[in-house]
């Protein structure tokens, strides 16, 4: 499979409905709301066209801000946010599109996602519920309040289960993602589905950054870490959602186009042990962490 690598901040991936998404978003997941607005802001001013956030964050209102402060027209940006687990069900689903309009100030997203499917784990019914969740995401695209439709954390299984019913196939599944812990089976099936893989938690929320083989990985490209594993999404044709509250790592984070990880320091990234890996897998999370997701 050829990997479309982009070469700057407003290149594009395409979508499977053609829909273009900015090649490296803007992440929010853990910014309090009331200095969402800033930073939105100042990614934006820093030239990020894509940024993604989540009803489950609690800072749409503050994305929503930010997009309006920074002056760039609405239809330069693109906006992904995503339908929380309490939400479940056609009527719900379709409620929650509409609060999360509300909350933004917007009256289209670009992008919006499940963020987390329902699993055999939690209930017997899941791909049922999954299903009827779905049916209120398809109403919504073809009502035109939402450009794309996609899915996160969704396995191999989960994406079959929907398939069954599924008139629209999710656009994207937004999945975790970095060095030490790449799950590159699941990420290969979803390329194969024409699904555009996005990395959250691309610095492993900051937990390899410190980490001495990629440290000298990233020095040989005169790179930092953090440059080296968002280059490593783009180069596994993966769509990279870095979270910074800081301008100058803001700014940091989109200098990754001058560089490719080179074939065995790739080997040797896919071969390092589990890193950071945050513990949340919708199947194997412990029961505590389960708790609440169907
Ligand atoms: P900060 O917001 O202070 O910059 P992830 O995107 O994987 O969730 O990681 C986010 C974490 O990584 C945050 O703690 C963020 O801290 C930190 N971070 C983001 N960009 C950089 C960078 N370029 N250098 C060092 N740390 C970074």
């Amino acid at each position: 499979m050829s990997i479309y690598l982009p070469s700057s901040l407003t290149d594009t991936y395409t979508l499977q409905n053609g829909v273009r998404i900015p090649a490296i978003g803007y992440g929010t997941w853990q910014t309090p709301n009331d200095v969402t607005a800033a930073h939105v802001k100042t990614a934006i001013d820093l030239g990020y066209r894509h940024v993604d956030t989540a009803w489950g964050y609690d800072n749409e209102i503050g994305v929503g801000e930010g997009v309006r402060a920074s002056g760039v027209k609405r239809e330069d940006l693109f906006i992904t946010t995503k339908h929380w687990v309490t939400f479940r069900g056609y009527q719900n689903t379709i409620d929650a599109v509409e609060d999360s309009l509300k909350r933004l100030g917007m009256d289209y997203i670009d992008l919006y996602l499940v963020h987390w499917p329902c699993v055999a784990a939690s209930r017997p019914d899941w791909q049922e519920i999954n299903a009827d969740t779905w049916r209120g995401f398809e109403k919504m695209y073809k009502d035109g309040k939402l450009r794309a439709i996609g899915v996160s954390n969704y396995e191999q299984k989960h994406i079959e289960a929907l398939a069954k019913t599924a008139e629209v196939m999710p656009m994207v599944n937004q999945l975790e993602f970095h060095p030490g812990y790449m799950q590159l089976d699941n990420i290969r099936y979803n390329q194969s589905q024409g699904i555009l893989v996005e990395a959250w938690s691309p610095l492993g929320s900051g937990a390899v950054l410190k980490d001495e083989t990629l440290a000298a990985i990233a020095a040989k490209y005169n790179k930092s870490v953090a440059q080296l594993c968002i280059r490593l999404s783009l180069d596994y044709g993966i769509l990279p959602l870095p979270k910074s509250t800081n301008a100058e790592r803001i700014a940091q984070n989109a200098d990754v186009f001058d560089f490719e990880i080179s074939p065995e320091d790739r080997a040797a990234i896919e071969s390092m042990p589990t890193l950071g890996y945050s513990g949340y897998t919708p199947e194997e999370a412990p029961a505590d962490k389960l708790a609440g997701l169907c």
